[in-house]
């Protein structure tokens, strides 16, 4: 039967939750501490304890005020499960995490399913605490990487929240996802902290953050080394702030893949700050399939980027199509407008470390750079750019040179008349 904890856990366990996050003992007295160890949790990381899980989140559900969750140190294997808000009472549940929750070695048992652990329609969730997720991904990357990849399930993402507001997740560590370690999906107002993501860099598909259809989040001070993405930016995102992030190995920081659809929402005010990417294939990216699409990217700036050994560090790539299938035209249609790269400097792994291949139906516009220093560390010429489709300026020391088309009044040859 559940029951909640005694006087004594909640004042050894919360003090330790307390210097995790630096709350003042003042929040922690009118917070009803639930431990999943009283639902029936066992800590040995063999046996399911998604039931005490959702027992757990049921009663801190039920409870008025701010309710917290705690999973203390040890191990818990943990199948799907999925946190909903729908009729939640609670003002807010934090989960401490101080454990490692596990997922099933066999990763058919998440295969099914797209998310391990998701939260869905929650308001004033917080996942905080040093603990880790486990999502066990090697097998299912070896599947993949093998020669009959494209029969293995697609797996599931780490920790997914959908339709969700005023979300934390501060301190915690994702290893070895099967798919995307974080996704942030329909949400607003969700603030990522001190985060470390941890997948190989030959992970098929595991993005460290994916965020979509989602406006006010801040990712800040986090670290990213992983297989794809370091943050993927979906269609619809808006307001978004990513501050102090190491990237690497790992595919960059990506806007894109745009143009999936036709009515694709756009992306809008992002902005990255500070941020250190290494051994990665691309540094800064904007990316879009060659296809018609409504949507748009504006209002990006990139500032106070240290690049080393990248191969694409700044990148726009609108003619993105593997293959060669299902790109009618091979223009697309996402119009990409008011970019900003200012104080960019470090090493390519390629010549071409300045690259804006854009739309010949829609020219990318108001592109601007300003202090960058990007050195090609090969032998075989000089650091080059290269430009397709683009007008925009330049300002301060820019290498290598800029091929920018600065004229405003400049005419795409193929569009005029
Ligand atoms: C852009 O987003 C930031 C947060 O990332 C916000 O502070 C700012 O007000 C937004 N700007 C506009 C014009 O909406
Ligand atoms: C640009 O970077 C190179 C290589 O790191 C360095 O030698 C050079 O001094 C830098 N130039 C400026 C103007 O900062």
């Amino acid at each position: 039967m559940a029951k909640l904890m005694t006087n004594k856990h909640i004042s050894t366990i919360c003090f330790l939750c307390m210097v995790l996050i630096n709350l003042p003992w003042s929040t922690l007295a009118t917070t009803t501490v639930f431990n999943v160890l009283n639902y029936g949790a066992k800590q040995t990381g063999l046996t399911d304890t998604s039931e005490a899980f959702i027992g757990a989140w049921e009663a801190a559900c039920e409870t008025s005020g701010p309710t917290s969750i705690v999973v203390p140190k040890g191990r818990y294997l943990l199948h799907p499960v999925q946190f909903s808000g729908v009729g939640c009472n609670s003002g807010g549940i934090t989960f401490y995490i101080d454990g490692t929750i596990v997922a099933p070695l066999d990763y058919r048992v998440l295969g099914g399913v797209d998310r391990w652990v998701g939260f869905d329609r929650v308001d004033g969730v917080t996942i905080a605490g040093r603990g880790f997720f486990d999502g066990k991904g090697a097998s299912l990357w070896d599947c993949k990487k093998g020669k009959n990849g494209d029969n293995c399930p697609l797996g599931a993402s780490t920790l997914t929240f959908t339709s969700s507001n005023n979300i934390v997740i501060k301190g915690i560590t994702s290893l070895n996802s099967q798919l995307y370690h974080i996704v942030i999906n329909v949400c607003k107002n969700v603030l990522i902290e001190a985060v470390k993501i941890r997948a190989a860099g030959n992970s098929p598909n595991t993005d460290g953050i994916h965020v979509q259809v989602s406006s006010e989040v801040t990712i800040k001070n986090t670290n990213v080394k992983t297989g794809d993405d370091c943050v993927s930016i979906g269609p619809g995102t808006k307001n978004l702030w990513i501050e102090r992030i190491a990237c690497g190995p790992s595919h960059g920081i990506s806007i894109g893949s745009l143009a999936k659809s036709m009515d694709e929402e756009g992306v809008q005010n992002v902005t990255v700050k500070t941020a250190v990417i290494s051994y990665s294939t691309t540094g800064v990216r904007i990316k879009s399939w060659g296809r018609p699409s409504n949507g748009f990217v504006q209002g990006i700036i990139f500032e106070d980027i240290v690049m080393r050994y990248v191969w694409n560090p700044i990148i726009i790539d609108q003619n993105y199509c593997p293959h060669n299938i299902n790109c009618p035209g091979k223009e697309s249609g996402v119009e990409v407008s008011n970019v900003k790269y200012e104080r960019i400097r470090g090493t390519s792994l390629s010549e071409v470390a300045v690259k804006f291949d854009c739309s010949g139906s829609n020219p990318c516009t108001g592109i601007e750079l300003r202090n960058i220093n990007l050195t090609y560390v090969g032998k075989e010429g000089p650091t080059q750019s290269y430009c397709k489709n683009v007008v925009g300026k330049v300002k301060g020391l820019v290498k290598p040179q800029s091929c920018l088309n600065s004229n405003k009044d400049f005419h795409f040859p193929h569009l005029s008349g």
